[in-house]
This record gives C-alpha cells, sequence and structure tokens, in this order.
C-alpha cells in the first residue's frame, strides 16, 4: 500500500476477540470501523462464565509451566491443532492476565491478595483464573472500556445493530484481496459498504445450527459461512463442542459452568436405574459417582468431550434422574467443607442462574443438569508463520490468522485454530484475547507492507456490486411467494443435526441428514417471511442467515461422515479410536459457487513440537454395580 496512507480496517464482532483486535489496532495507529449485530456489550462473550487459563507464579510453584499448558491444550484436542499457534497462545496468557488485572478486571484474590486459581477441565493444576462465575462479562466490560477510550479519540468507529452481509474481495492485477465489507443496518434496514484495507471476522460460533444450544440465539454462524461461500475455507466443521452441564431450557440451554465441579461439585445418579426418590434422601452407598469412578485421577473435571460421552452413556443406559436424561450435580459436600459464603463467593453467578430458571436452590438440592451444544472448534481456517527459534508463532507475521482470502482474518471461536478436535474449558476467553492482541499487529503490518490496493483507492462499483447483490437477495427474500415458515424449518434442522451430529455419530444417520440437508435448501427456496417491511425486520435476518446455516450444517454433516475415526468430540461407535495413520488432518469444507455445493479437502496438521500420544487420562472399566477395574488398553 502507498506510504504514508492512513490504513482502515473493519473489524466484524463486538465480543472479546472484536474488542481486542479493535483496540490493538486502535494502539497501532490503525483507524477501526467495529460492526457489531448487538451492542457490544451484549456480545456472546457476556455469557462466559468460569475462567480463563494461564500459567502464573503461584501455578508454576506446583510444578506447573506454560508448557505444560500448551500441552494439555494439544492433549485434550486430540492432537488436530496445529502446535506452533498453540504455544505461543500459552505463552502469552500470564501477561495476557497481568494486562487485564491492569486494565480492572476483578479477578477473585486469596487471603493473601494474590489472584486466585481453580481447576477446570483437564488439567491436575489450578491454573484458571476468574472473577466469581461471571469471568466473560468482566472481562468484555473491561475491553469495552478502552474500546470506548479510543471512540473518544476518533480511532475507532463502533456500529452497533449492523449485520455483515458479505465480504468485498477486489480481483485486482495482484489477486484477489479482502477490501471491505457489505453490511445492514438493522434498524432502518440500509445496505452500505464499509471499505477496509483488512477485513478481521470475529463473529463466534454457529451453535443455532443445532437448535437450542448454550449460545446466544444471535449466533447462527452466518458471517462464517458468507465468507466460506466467498471463497475462505471452513476448518474441521464437525468439530463441535457439547458442554457436559447446562440446564435445558424451551428457549434455548443455560450453561452451568464447569467451574462448579472445578469448586467441589460432584456428577452422579442413583445406583439403581429409575430410582425416583428425591436426591437428598438417597443415601452415598447408592449413589454413582461415574466421573469419579471412571477416571480416579480427574475425576469430574475429565475434558468436556469425555464428561458429556459418560453422562450421555448412563442416561442411555437408564441410570439418568427418574429414567430421564438428567444427572445430578452436586455442591452440598463442598457447602459443607467450607460453608455456603465461600462456596456463593466463587459461584453466585451461575447459583443465582439455577434457582432463576428451575426454582430449587443448588446449594440444598443437587442440580440437575445435561449435555447441551456449547462450541464451535470448528471455524474459518487460518494460517500461520512458525517461528522455527521458538517453536511458536513469527509475532507481527501478517501470514497469523489470515484466511484463504488474503487481507480476510479471522479471530476468536470463528476461526478453527488452538482447540483441535476438543476445547479444554477456560482456554476460549483466552484464545480470543490473544488472537486479537498478537493478531492486531499481524494485521497492521499486512496493511502497511502486503496489501496491494489501498480500499479508499478503489472505483466505487467494487463496493456497489456486493451492496446491489445483497440488495437483490433482501428483495427475493421480502417477496417470495412460497409456503415455508424459516422458523419451523430450522426447527427441523436443529432437531436433526442435533440427534445425528453431536455427542454419538453414526454413518447410516450422517448420510441420511446429509440428504436431508439437500432437501432444506430445496425448501428453502419457498421460504415466506412473515414480515416484509424494511424497518427492523429481524424476521429477514434470521431468514436469510438460515440459508448460510443450512449451508454450514451441510459442512458439518459431510466432514463428520468422512471422518471415519474417533477423535476428541467426533465419536463414532463403528470407528471407536483415534485413526492418526488416515485421519491426523484438517477438514477443509469449501463452497462451490457454480453448483452451490459444499466441497471438502484436506490439510496437514503441524505436529512438529510434541508427537500424537494416547488419551486416556487414567480410565478404568466402571459400572454402577460393580468395583472399579483398569482399563485394559494404553493407560
Ligand atoms: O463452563 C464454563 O464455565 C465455560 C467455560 C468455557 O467454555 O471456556
Amino acid at each position: 500500500m502507498a506510504v504514508g496512507k492512513k490504513s482502515r480496517v473493519v473489524v466484524v464482532g463486538g465480543g472479546l476477540a472484536g474488542l481486542a483486535c479493535a483496540v490493538k489496532l486502535a494502539e497501532e495507529g490503525v483507524n477501526v470501523d467495529l460492526i457489531s449485530m448487538v451492542p457490544v456489550k451484549r456480545s456472546h462473550s457476556v455469557c462466559a462464565q468460569g475462567g480463563i487459563n494461564a500459567c502464573n507464579e503461584i501455578a508454576r510453584q506446583q510444578g506447573f509451566s506454560e508448557w505444560m499448558h500448551f500441552d494439555e491444550t494439544c492433549l485434550g484436542g486430540d492432537f488436530l491443532a496445529d502446535q506452533p499457534p498453540v504455544l505461543e497462545m500459552c505463552n502469552w496468557a500470564p501477561k495476557i492476565i497481568d494486562l487485564l488485572d491492569r486494565m480492572g478486571v476483578p479477578f477473585n484474590r486469596t487471603p493473601e491478595g494474590q489472584r486466585d486459581l481453580r481447576l477446570f477441565g483437564g488439567s491436575l493444576f489450578k491454573r484458571t483464573f476468574f472473577a466469581g462465575a461471571t469471568t466473560g462479562q468482566q472481562l468484555l466490560y473491561a475491553l469495552d472500556e478502552q474500546a470506548r477510550r479510543w471512540e473518544a479519540e476518533g480511532r475507532i468507529d463502533k456500529y452497533e445493530f449492523w449485520e455483515f452481509l458479505w465480504p468485498v474481495i477486489h480481483d485486482g492485477p495482484k489477486g484477489a484481496q479482502c477490501v471491505g465489507i457489505v453490511a445492514q443496518d438493522m434498524r432502518t434496514m440500509q445496505i452500505k459498504a464499509f471499505r477496509g484495507d483488512a477485513v478481521v471476522m470475529a463473529t463466534g460460533g454457529n451453535g443455532l445450527i443445532f437448535g437450542k444450544s448454550t449460545m446466544s440465539v444471535i449466533c447462527t454462524g452466518g458471517a462464517v459461512s458468507r465468507c466460506m461461500q466467498a471463497g475462505a475455507k471452513y476448518g474441521n466443521p464437525e468439530m463441535v463442542q457439547v458442554h457436559p452441564t447446562a440446564i435445558p431450557g424451551e428457549d434455548k440451554c443455560r450453561l452451568i459452568s464447569e467451574s462448579a465441579r472445578g469448586e467441589g461439585g460432584r456428577v452422579w445418579v442413583p445406583r439403581k436405574p429409575g430410582d425416583s426418590r428425591p436426591p437428598n434422601t438417597i443415601p452415598e452407598n447408592e449413589r454413582y459417582y461415574f466421573l469419579e469412578e471412571k477416571f480416579p485421577k480427574y475425576g469430574n473435571i475429565v475434558p468436556r468431550d469425555i464428561a458429556t460421552r459418560e453422562i450421555f452413556q448412563v442416561c442411555v443406559e437408564g441410570y439418568g434422574v427418574g429414567g430421564g436424561n438428567m444427572v445430578y450435580l452436586d455442591l452440598r459436600d463442598k457447602v459443607k467443607e467450607v460453608g455456603r459464603e465461600k462456596v456463593l463467593g466463587k459461584l453466585e453467578g451461575i447459583l443465582e442462574i439455577y434457582e432463576k430458571f428451575v426454582g430449587t436452590d443448588p446449594l440444598d438440592e443437587p442440580m440437575k443438569i445435561f449435555p447441551a451444544v456449547h462450541y464451535t472448534m470448528g471455524g474459518l481456517a487460518v494460517g500461520f508463520k512458525k517461528n522455527e527459534k521458538t517453536g511458536g508463532l513469527q509475532f507481527g507475521d501478517p501470514a497469523n490468522m489470515m484466511t484463504h482470502i488474503k487481507g480476510l482474518y479471522a479471530m476468536g471461536e470463528c476461526n478453527f485454530a488452538y482447540h483441535g478436535a476438543n476445547r479444554l474449558g477456560a482456554n476460549s476467553l483466552l484464545s480470543c484475547i490473544f488472537d486479537g492482541l498478537f493478531g492486531g499487529t499481524c494485521v497492521k503490518n499486512y496493511c502497511a507492507d502486503d496489501a496491494t490496493t489501498s480500499s479508499a483507492e478503489l472505483p466505487e462499483s467494487v463496493f456497489q456490486d456486493i451492496v446491489q447483490q445483497e440488495t437483490d437477495r433482501q428483495t427475493w427474500l421480502t417477496t417470495n411467494k412460497g409456503d415455508e415458515n424459516p422458523y419451523k424449518l430450522w426447527q427441523e434442522m436443529g432437531k436433526t443435526m442435533l440427534e445425528t451430529c453431536t455427542v454419538v455419530r453414526h454413518n447410516e444417520k450422517l448420510a441420511e441428514t446429509l440428504e436431508r440437508c439437500g432437501e432444506w435448501r430445496e425448501r428453502y427456496r419457498r421460504v415466506k417471511l412473515s414480515d416484509t417491511g424494511l424497518y427492523t425486520n429481524q424476521n429477514l435476518s434470521f431468514a436469510r442467515a438460515l440459508r448460510d446455516m443450512l449451508i454450514a450444517a451441510e459442512a458439518v454433516v459431510r466432514g463428520a461422515l468422512l471422518r471415519n475415526e474417533s477423535r476428541g468430540a467426533h465419536y463414532k461407535p463403528a470407528f471407536p479410536d483415534r485413526d492418526d495413520s488416515a485421519f491426523l488432518k484438517t477438514t477443509l469444507a469449501g463452497f462451490n459457487p457454480a453448483d452451490q455445493s459444499v466441497t471438502i479437502e484436506y490439510g496437514p496438521v503441524d505436529t512438529s513440537l510434541i508427537p500424537p500420544r494416547a488419551r486416556t487420562y487414567g480410565k478404568k472399566e466402571a459400572s454402577a454395580s460393580g468395583a472399579a477395574k483398569p482399563a485394559p488398553v494404553g493407560v
């Protein structure tokens, strides 16, 4: 780009990754347009509860290290993540915590005044920092304050209630490059282009394609799907996290944080199937603490994919509460040990949620919980530049976090880096903030050194073509004369995806779902809106995203069908083992605009730092009626 020109970057998404990136870019002297569908303080990051992982001096004194954090993360993800980005993230973690502390995040403290740490899944060390059980909210508000400082300076322009519609890609003499976006004001419905020398997507996960999840109801994943349709690749779409502990709800599921288990909560079911006695009357020796019995080393804090499968299985076997799909999560022993006030001091945020939505006091009576879709490990595939000396990333290299489209970056949950086939709890907040802070400099350098075209100098027609494309799409939606209710079609898709493409996967069912994906897309042609007005039309926004959800769902199903192994959250009883010889590779879903098909190819996984190993977490065989005995293989 021409020397001396001031760069402008469009950041899409006002959650932690978007805010962190916007703030970093502003600090670097770059002007930012920050686009968010909701007020940034309502972004889904606000729902994150349990904490953020990092090694600090206290953890180090217990024998923990950044390297162990890295090792746990790779093992937790069943070795599907490229290792250099994971190492860099874990090395940055301690200084990210220091920075957040300086910004005023009210981290819990020990009586000595140190930042407190709690246990979290996949680790035997306390290495998770937390602010009660509302950590995401505290982090989001702290970063929002920093973004507001830069707004006041005129470096960040914030557009709340604007929806990203499509990236603008200019095919210039030196190849295609992202030069902005087209977005819509969700109040006036104005469709407008934003020029950007680079674009950063930070738009979160796609829980809505599974119907109900712990994600906010804006988490359609539409933005990622649109980028895939425009030429980016969707990495490991089949890797979907189902959180072990949530409250099922009519409208959505509500998370009950892993921190409840990290702080001593115990998961159990009655030893007798169908036992309908109230939990407080079931004596200790008639309770089956299946996680503790099967995983004596990790107990209730085994990684999420494992805890979820075990909970699912005891319910399938008929041990669920009252014979149904529920298990108990019990904090009463902890209350006995440390007292009610101390438990409240660490978990009040989630205990309030439970009492509000279920109506019982979770410190008097065990909570009834069941797994729910929670996180999207897959996401836009992004590149990286390895630093051969450190094994981590080359600082400031424009290749880091860039998608297959030059100048289009992806950060936070909407990219596929770090978590492989299963994310460890409390690594999400870390990956979002790391992406934003580390990636911001890479984006700035791209604008200064690598972007071949300044978006400000391009003719208006480059942008108006996409404005027209989106206006036409809107006109089609508001005038289409069909008989399909988009909400009903979505519910049907969500139910089928949830049943066939989450905890346990069978190829016959996946093949059937794939066929249905085709039928749903066909039916979408007849979609009819109940509101066709052009003012605050949420019906329109949802129906538009439904098309993108259908395409993303197809990528998830295709990826799952082809991966004939079990790895992390992807579990096929017919292929119960991980198969590194055939599947230690990244699924890359793409879109062929000519025939509108979803394509699948594969890319390598960088395992240059630690070799993949068996992932057993010391499992022993156990059953509700029998004593635990060692598992036959590979402990
Ligand atoms: O369980 C939780 O508190 C969730 C944390 C996370 O998803 O990282």
